[in-house]
């Protein structure tokens, strides 16, 4: 079993997809762990995407990203990391194919409606950020 940290981000709250993303995750499989709708603040968005801090998109994406409330949550499965990253679809809005959410949903590459954790190592790094009281990998929800 793996986990993977996964946010509906602004677009998606605004537009009312929760619960159509959220079936697509459960439809496949991946279990919710933890979930939360949050407002985020900047200096939490900045920690998330420090590996863009160089790129010509980052005040773009900091100012979307803390724009409106997000849902993030911990989801879990087998091979979950690489699960959730098919089932997004690809970040490139242009390169998202029909029948990832993405694909059917999202009409920019910066409002892409969705973000899931690029490995395991990220994972790791985005639940503690996100979810500081999570519990170990090794227990579930309930325990
Ligand atoms: P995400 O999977 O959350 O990871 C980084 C985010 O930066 C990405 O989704 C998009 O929201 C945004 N992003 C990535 N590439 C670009 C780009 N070329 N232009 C604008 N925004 C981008």
């Amino acid at each position: 079993m793996e986990r993977t940290f996964v946010m509906i981000k602004p677009d998606g709250v605004k537009r009312g997809l929760i619960g159509t993303i959220l079936q697509r995750y459960e439809q496949k499989g991946l279990r919710i762990i933890q979930a939360r709708l949050m407002k985020v603040s900047r200096v939490l968005a900045e920690k998330h995407y420090q590996e863009h801090r160089s790129k010509p998109f980052f005040p773009e994406l900091i100012d979307y990203i803390t724009s409106g409330p997000v849902f993030a949550m911990v989801l879990e499965g087998n091979k979950a990391v690489s699960t959730v990253r098919l089932l997004n679809g690809a970040t490139k809005v242009e390169d998202a194919l029909p029948g990832t959410i993405r694909g059917d949903f999202a009409i920019s590459t910066t409002e892409n409606l969705v973000h899931g954790s690029d490995s395991a190592e990220s994972a790791e790094r985005e639940i503690s950020l996100w979810f500081p009281d999570a519990f170990t990998s090794s227990s579930s929800a309930s325990d």
